[in-house]
């Protein structure tokens, strides 16, 4: 049996970066493809309305460029918003999900209210180093703080060499996003829903909410990771979405 195509997207405001120590050990299940969204990485900065279905496009023009008609699609955080735009947009193009620490309730109106000030800031300062020390505190879990100090330093120099156009586009974008509890209620795939029990971002009650909506939903906790639980404890992570590839290859 060949190798399911699974498309794995990053979390806000990092990148692509965010899977480096489970690329080799997810390829070994499945040919996976980890883009940088438009304006972190090595992208360029979307033009075009700030709009989280511009992403989703962007990945299925990606899919289409390397003649996949169909692939597992996952994400961290604001890559589940985007793979959750996908079910809603493409559903066809999508065999199943993997939701990692994220959710999908739309913003309240202070969260918008927010995101649209940290556009504001982040513009004007013209810096990220900012937002790098209001995040992530939050960002990364516990046990993260006090025991893996290696870890913390990476995701600050991501943070702070975010482009603060692509964060703005990114906040912009996210306050603006739908509720996706119903359009996961109709998808039909089999989907897993990862979540590190340190996550103070994406709340254990968003993660019930995403299992009960799905049809063929499972649910793993990842002790002692935090809202970032791929670069946190990449070892349970990749055990975890390994586990769910395989299965879906059976
Ligand atoms: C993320 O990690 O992608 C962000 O926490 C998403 C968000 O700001 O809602």
């Amino acid at each position: 049996m060949s190798k399911p195509m699974f498309v794995l997207l990053h979390a806000f405001p990092v990148n692509s970066s965010l899977y480096d120590d489970v690329r080799a050990s997810l390829s070994d299940v499945c040919e996976l493809i980890t883009p940088d969204l438009a304006g972190f990485g090595e992208t360029a900065c979307s033009e075009a309305e700030p709009s989280l279905d511009v992403y989703a496009d962007d990945v299925i023009a990606l899919l289409d460029d390397q003649g996949i008609e169909q692939a597992v699609v996952g994400g961290t955080s604001m890559g589940g918003y985007v793979a959750m735009a996908l079910a809603r947009r493409n559903p066809e193009r999508i065999t199943a999900l993997v939701l990692a620490d994220t959710k999908a309730t739309a913003d309240t109106p202070d969260a918008r209210a927010n995101r649209l000030a940290v556009a504001e800031l982040v513009l004007a300062a013209g810096s990220t180093v900012v937002l790098a020390r209001a995040m992530l505190p939050n960002l990364l879990g516990a046990t993260t703080h006090e025991s893996r100090p290696d870890v913390v330093e990476r995701v600050r120099a991501w943070i702070e060499s975010a482009d603060p156009r692509a964060v703005a586009w990114a906040q912009r974008a996210m306050s603006a996003r739908p509720d996706s509890l119903d359009h996961l209620a109709s998808f039909e795939g089999p989907s897993l829903v990862v979540w590190g029990d340190e996550d103070a971002i994406s709340s254990r009650a968003e993660q019930e909410f995403m299992r009960s909506a799905l049809v063929d939903g499972e649910f793993v906790t990842l002790p002692g990771a935090g809202h970032l639980s791929a670069v946190e404890d990449s070892t349970a992570f990749e055990a975890a979405v390994m586990a769910f590839l395989t299965r879906l290859g059976n």
